[in-house]
């Protein structure tokens, strides 16, 4: 069985990240999404509630598990006998750190391979602090996250 894992701070889920959700669960038997406990940034939004947006968006992908861990990475893979990191790349300018981090982790386990999605070109300048500052900012966010979650980005700005 190929389980993947695809971690990150999912700060809130955006569509770039749906585009490598779906693309890597037809790579996949299963792809575990699974939101990091130990980031230091001032997150948004609670690691309960982002898997609780990560789940509302994603209910409807049979592979996909959403889940969240603490600690090491590859410790975590070892614990969900997954021997893939899926990691999806923006621009050249995200090479260098996941290229840093994809080293150190096959330092740590070299039989656990990191694959990476280039993202899809209408998504390259999409990140979750970018939806932050526009929807902080009273923009229009409908096509940068999932339909689904758009509310509550709006909602959660408006109560901090
Ligand atoms: O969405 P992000 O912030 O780019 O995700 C970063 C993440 C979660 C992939 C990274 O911080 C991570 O792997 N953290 C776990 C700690 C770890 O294993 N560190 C060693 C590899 S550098």
């Amino acid at each position: 069985m190929k389980i993947g894992v695809y971690p990150g701070s999912f700060d809130p889920v955006t569509n770039g990240h749906m585009d490598v959700i779906e693309r890597s669960s037809r790579m996949f038997d299963r792809v575990i999404v699974s939101v990091v406990r130990n980031y230091s940034k001032k997150p948004l939004f609670t690691y309960d509630e982002r898997v609780e947006l990560l789940s509302r968006a994603t209910k409807d992908m049979p592979k996909v598990e959403i889940d969240s861990f603490e600690g090491l990475l590859i410790d975590y893979l070892h614990k969900r006998n997954a021997n893939v990191i899926i990691k999806g790349l923006r621009a050249i300018s995200d090479f260098e750190y996941e290229f840093q981090m994809a080293l150190i982790n096959r330092k740590l386990d070299p039989e656990i391979e990191t694959i990476f999605l280039m993202t899809n070109s209408q998504y390259s300048f999409l990140s979750s602090s970018a939806v932050k500052e526009v929807a902080g900012l009273g923009g229009c966010i409908a096509g940068l996250v999932p339909e689904s979650i758009i509310r509550d980005v709006y909602l959660k700005l408006k109560q901090k």
